[in-house]
């Protein structure tokens, strides 16, 4: 059963601040995204990859990033104004996919995933339905209401830090999504695999690592760099 990669990059990285948005800054000489790219692609599941990168940088993503002549097919995409509808572009560049496949959705923004990673979250989603990745949170982790105030302290034992890759089968991903659209809320979804639970579906966690950091603030690329120092080189080393 085939392996469809989406991979959100569409973000202006408002957080981060700067000049170059994140995904295209560059780590160790090569952009960010290139390298998320690059490790997605050397586990050898990936069948297509749709990479949805901000409307103005297509033409250069497609002459940049988008690998070539690899045993891939590879497209760009327009993102949206938010993650989820970047996500939700993506699922329509797919064009027909059978409901049994796979879509394997990656931030572009998290250079550091493994192929074992990758693999594990593909054959949760395989099984169950649906999957993410994660790690136990170290900290221990409070809910604060609008007051500034704690109104409770969650089991530690049972709180993970969510990560990409997640992995759907495509049946399942398309219409959590089109029921989250279709409802009331205006909350928008964060990852993809909170829209598989609000349709009371099953989502499995596996294990991803703490090092598979998602670049969001300006200390994450202090961080990258040591990684990329200490040879952590995405799953290329
Ligand atoms: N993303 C996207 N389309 C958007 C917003 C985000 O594809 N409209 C992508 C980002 O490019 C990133 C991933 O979703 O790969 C995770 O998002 P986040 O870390 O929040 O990135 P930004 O939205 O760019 O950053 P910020 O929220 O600080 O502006
Ligand atoms: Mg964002």
């Amino acid at each position: 059963m085939a392996v469809h990669a989406i991979v959100p990059a569409a973000g202006s990285g408002t957080r981060m601040g700067g000049g170059v948005p994140k995904q295209f800054r560059e780590l160790a000489g090569e952009p960010v995204l290139a390298r998320t790219v690059r490790v997605l692609l050397s586990c050898g599941k990936v069948d297509t990859l749709t990479l949805v990168v901000p409307p103005a940088d297509l033409e250069a993503v497609r002459s940049e990033i988008l690998p070539q002549g690899q045993d891939v097919s590879a497209q760009a995409a327009a993102g949206g104004a938010d993650r989820q509808e970047s996500v939700w572009k993506g699922i329509l560049a797919l064009g027909n996919v059978a409901p049994d496949e796979i879509i394997l959705v990656h931030d572009g923004v998290r250079p550091f995933l493994t192929p074992p990673v990758i693999e594990h979250v593909i054959q949760a989603a395989r099984k169950t339905g649906a999957a993410t990745c994660g790690v136990p949170s170290k900290d221990t982790i409070k809910l604060v209401g609008k007051s500034g105030l704690v109104e409770s302290t969650l089991d530690r034992s049972r709180c993970y830090l969510v990560q990409t890759p997640q992995a759907f089968r495509y049946e399942i991903l398309r219409r959590a999504h089109e029921e989250w659209m279709k409802s009331a809320t205006e909350a928008r979804a964060t990852d993809d695999a909170m829209m598989v639970e609000r349709l009371g579906l099953p989502v499995a966690m596996t294990e991803g690592l703490y090092e598979n950091i998602k670049l969001t603030t300006p200390e994450d690329f202090l961080l990258a760099d040591a990684f990329v120092r200490g040879g952590r080189l995405g799953g290329t080393a």
